[in-house]
This record gives C-alpha cells, structure tokens and sequence, in this order.
C-alpha cells in the first residue's frame, strides 16, 4: 500500500472518500492498525488515560509522548502519523516550535494542538518551517478543568460561530487537517464543508470527512463507561483484535459509523 501524504487526504476529502483515523502507542498496535488498512495514525496524549492510568491528559509529559511515537513509528508501514503536542508543550511560539521538532524526530508527520485563534501565531511558525499542523476544536481535553468536564461543544449559537470562526483562522493560518470532538452533527458538517482541509470527527456525526476512535474504547477495554460517540468493534469481531478495526475501517468507509445514536444533536 502507497504511503498516505497530505496531498492524498486533501485528494479524499474533495472525492468523498472518507478518512480513517485511528489511535496506537505502541509498536504492536500499529502494526495491526496499519493491516487493517487505516489511513492515519494518532498518538494521542489521550495515552494518558489508556497506557498510563491517568484520569486526564493534563499529566502527560514530552517525554511520555516521544517514547510512544517511536515506538509506534518503528512499525508504521503506511499511515500518515500524527502526535499529539501534550498540556502546555505550545504555550508559547519558542515552546511550540522546540517540541513539534522533537516530535517529528521521534517520527510523526504531523503535531496536533487544542485550542482557537490564540494558536494561529504557533500553527503559522509550524507551517512556515514545513511541520504541517493538525487543529482540534470543540471539546479539547486538556482544557477539562476550563470547561467544567467533558461536555458537548458549540450547542449555544454564539459558540457554533466562534468555533466556525476559529476553524477557518486556523486553516488561514496553514493547519492541514482539524479535528472536532464533541460537537453537534449539524455544526461539524457546516465545518467541513466551509473548510478546505479535511475534518476529523469524534463525536461529530457522518458529515465530517473522516473519523477517529481510541483505540482502546473501540476493542472495548476502556474500564468505566464507554463514550456515547464510541462502538465496541471487537463485539461484532469474535474476539479478534485485527477484525475489530478491520470492521472499524470499514464501516467508517462505508459511512455506516457513526451513527446517531453515537453523535449529537
Ligand atoms: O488524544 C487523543 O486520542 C485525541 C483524539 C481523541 C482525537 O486527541
Ligand atoms: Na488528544
């Protein structure tokens, strides 16, 4: 399989194929979710949570992060690979600029950061340097204690704007990609289709022009409730790991996931 650039996801997006994203921290798993055919791989400061027992992402280090980019990259095959920049490594340009670097050598393709308009400077000084920059928006998790817990996002008209209004200063600004957690069907779709660059939803309904799971909810492991925007695969997959996102892959292909029973209104 043909490595996935940037230019083939923009390519997807504007055909219709929708994107599948998926997260790994290590290098067993990203092998299997490299040949079960994903075309994005995140490693996600959500490791917090499912590789190291923390009830947030606030905790999680630099450190943490490059130890699991090189392990997942070690084994990618094909997938564009995404890190996640963890809790206030880009809080300011100096800051943003030294750790994405670190990132990149530890083998991503791309740093991912939460947050609106205030970022647009730090995304700029990335994109002027060549490290395409993914966006997140809507709820963004290490702003949990900001935000009063984990809610959906962009309910109330004057949040949908802002958010619609952050969106577009951020690809202004050089993101490639964004991704939209917990926000109304209806507003991630209007999203994705003001945007250019392609919009990875969570929680954000079927019109976005891909999805992303962790990895660990969707095999159905996550101890505690399960997300409501999350489907255990390995149920329908008689206990095989590789089946599991395999039928993952498929039914976000297929725009059969998500459904609205995993999304809001
Ligand atoms: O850390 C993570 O896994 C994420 C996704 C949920 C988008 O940021
Ligand atoms: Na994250």
């Amino acid at each position: 399989q043909p490595k996935i650039t940037l230019p083939r996801l923009q390519e997807m997006k504007k055909n219709g194929d929708k994107i599948v994203v998926i997260t790994a921290y290590d290098a067993s798993f990203s092998r299997v979710v490299n040949e079960a055919g994903v075309d994005v791989v995140l490693v996600g400061d959500s490791l917090g949570n499912v590789m190291l027992g923390l009830d947030s992402t606030v905790p999680v280090t630099m450190q943490d992060m490059i130890h699991h980019m090189r392990a997942v990259a070690r084994t990618n095959q094909h997938a564009l690979l995404i890190a996640d920049m963890p809790y206030m490594a880009y809080a300011t340009v100096e800051q943003t600029l030294q750790n994405a670097a670190a990132l990149m050598q530890a083998g991503a393709h791309m740093v991912k950061v939460e947050g609106g308009t205030w970022l647009c400077e730090s995304v700029k000084a990335l994109s002027d340097r060549g490290i395409p920059v993914c966006a997140h928006l809507g709820l963004t998790p290490q702003s949990v204690d900001a935000l009063g817990g984990y809610k959906v996002q962009g309910r109330e008209p004057e949040a949908a704007t802002k958010m619609r209004f952050d969106a577009e200063a951020l690809q202004a600004s050089g993101a490639r990609m964004l991704v939209l957690e917990c926000v109304p069907s209806e507003l991630a779709r209007i999203i994705s289709g003001e945007l250019t660059i392609p919009v990875i939803g969570i929680g954000a309904g079927v019109d976005t022009d891909g999805q992303v799971l962790v990895l660990q909810d969707m095999l159905g492991i996550t101890p505690g409730k399960r997300p409501k925007f999350s489907h255990n695969f390995m149920a329908e997959a008689q206990g095989d790991i590789q089946a599991a996102v395999a039928a993952y892959v498929a039914a976000v292909r297929e725009k059969r996931f998500p459904g609205p029973e995993h999304s809001f209104s």
